[in-house]
């Protein structure tokens, strides 16, 4: 198994590119399936999770030719409409295939994804959806069974939750449903605007894009023909290098980005002592010689995003005096803070709010990743640990950071992956 080896102190200095954002290609992919005509996807980044949703729709039947960060998708010889157990255990957004399969198909099977590191992430508002659409959904053997045999019905959809997934797979199921789909509470995060903007570009009319309200006009069945489309820049991973630039204290600029998605991380850097140099597809960080604390709240888009969360604490944790913060999205999204504490860090933990106390140094040490964006947390804590650091279970990095020890080994960051003898 692969680990990180960091050792701390460096300033970063330097241009990084980001890359394409993961969780916007995700549904982007699982789209595909409502059309039989050739697609090519383009700024994909190269990640495992892009590689394991490419890999199931593989096993359905589609063709596929992906090469790093362009797919060309055929999904004409879909012969298989079940996603098998092996796969969704991988990568719970395999879900997003649910609506997509059963909209095209008018029935398939969907492994339940089950728990995961962040929180028990149920699939049920999506399943409700659906039924409220005309699906009839059976739970057997560990798999969704859903079948739609004469087509989904447009309906009013009112979700007691704003959900990603959730929305996009009601998007994509109402896209090819008879008469009109409602959605109120829908997330308006850039990856479901993303979604939207290629289901309209087919020809498809949907009213309310960026906003908690979706109006779509389904095509009564009949499969979409997508232009190509480029994926958007991943504004998790964007505000993951300013939260490196911001520990170090270094100024790095970030090229192919959209300043406008990361709108709430700039937000609190400024707060914590951070200026910025903002450009259409560029942001250049000037971070202060010390920082403050700040406070934070996740919610959802435009609120401060909960994948951004750890990342934050991870910077909190060397600003002088305490930053209070709340997860509201995930119940158990604080595997970081114990391993963070190993390095030294000073957080308590109480209920869905965690309090950080600034320390002067931290130390390196060997942590665990538990999840990604934990995972990218304990990595920016190891750029100015004292020492060395060893970053272990780092495939949950590679399943969404394009090339991160690339991109900081060109930052200036000392860092190797090794492999465990
Ligand atoms: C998406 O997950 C992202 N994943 C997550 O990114 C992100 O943390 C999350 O949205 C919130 O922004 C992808 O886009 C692939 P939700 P998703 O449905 O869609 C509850 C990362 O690090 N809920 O918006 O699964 C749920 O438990 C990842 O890249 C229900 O109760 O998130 C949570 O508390 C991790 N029932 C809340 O809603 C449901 O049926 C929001 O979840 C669905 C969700």
């Amino acid at each position: 198994m692969d680990y990180l080896e960091i050792i701390g102190g460096k300033k970063l200095f330097g241009t990084v590119t980001i890359s394409g954002a993961k969780n916007a290609a995700l549904p982007v992919i699982a789209a595909t399936i409502l059309s039989d005509k050739n697609i090519t996807l383009t700024n994909l980044p190269n990640v495992v999770d892009i590689r394991t949703l490419l890999k199931l729709l593989n096993m359905l039947g589609a063709t596929i030719n992906h090469d790093k960060t362009v797919a060309e998708i055929n999904n004409g010889s879909i012969s298989s409409t079940k996603a098998v157990y092996e796969i969704v255990s991988q990568m719970r957004a395999s879900i997003l295939v649910l609506g997509p399969l059963l909209a095209r198909f008018g029935e398939c099977e969907v492994s339940l994804p089950g728990g995961c590191a962040i929180g028990q992430r149920p699939i049920d508002l999506h399943l409700k959806a659906l039924e409220a659409m005309g699906a009839t959904i059976e739970i057997k053997g560990g798999y969704v069974r859903a079948e739609a045999k004469n087509g989904l019905k447009g309906a009013k959809i009112i979700f007691d939750k704003i959900t990603v997934g959730g929305t996009e797979n009601i998007v994509m199921a109402a896209a090819l449903a008879h008469g009109t789909t409602q959605i109120i509470n829908a997330a308006k995060e850039p990856e479901v605007v993303q979604l939207c903007e290629m289901i309209r570009d087919a020809g498809v009319k949907i009213e309310g894009i960026g906003s908690n309200e979706l109006t779509i006009e389904g095509t009564a069945g009949k499969t979409l023909h997508f232009p190509n489309i480029e994926i958007i820049p991943d504004r998790i991973e964007a505000g993951t290098y300013l939260c490196a630039a911001a520990i170090t204290h270094s100024s790095i600029t970030l090229d192919k980005v959209n300043p406008t998605h990361i709108r709430a991380s700039i937000s609190k850097l400024e707060m914590m002592g951070c200026s910025f140099n903002l450009e259409e597809t560029r942001i250049t960080i000037f971070p202060q010689a010390s920082l403050k604390p700040v406070d934070l709240i996740t919610s959802e888009y435009p609120g401060f995003p909960t994948d951004m969360q750890a990342q934050f604490m991870a910077v909190l944790t060397t600003c002088e005096g305490e930053s209070l913060v709340e997860e509201r999205l995930f119940e158990n999204r604080f595997m970081h803070v114990s391993e963070l504490n190993r390095l030294g860090a000073d957080i308590w933990l109480k209920g869905n709010t965690a309090a950080v106390k600034g320390v002067k140094t931290l130390y390196g040490a060997n942590v665990m990743a538990t999840d990604l964006r934990a995972s990218s947390a304990l990595v920016l804590a190891a750029l100015v640990a004292e020492g060395n650091t060893k970053v272990r279970r780092i495939y949950h990095l590679d399943r969404g950071y394009d090339n991160l020890e690339g991109k900081l080994l060109s930052l200036g960051v000392d860092i190797q992956r090794k492999k465990e003898s």
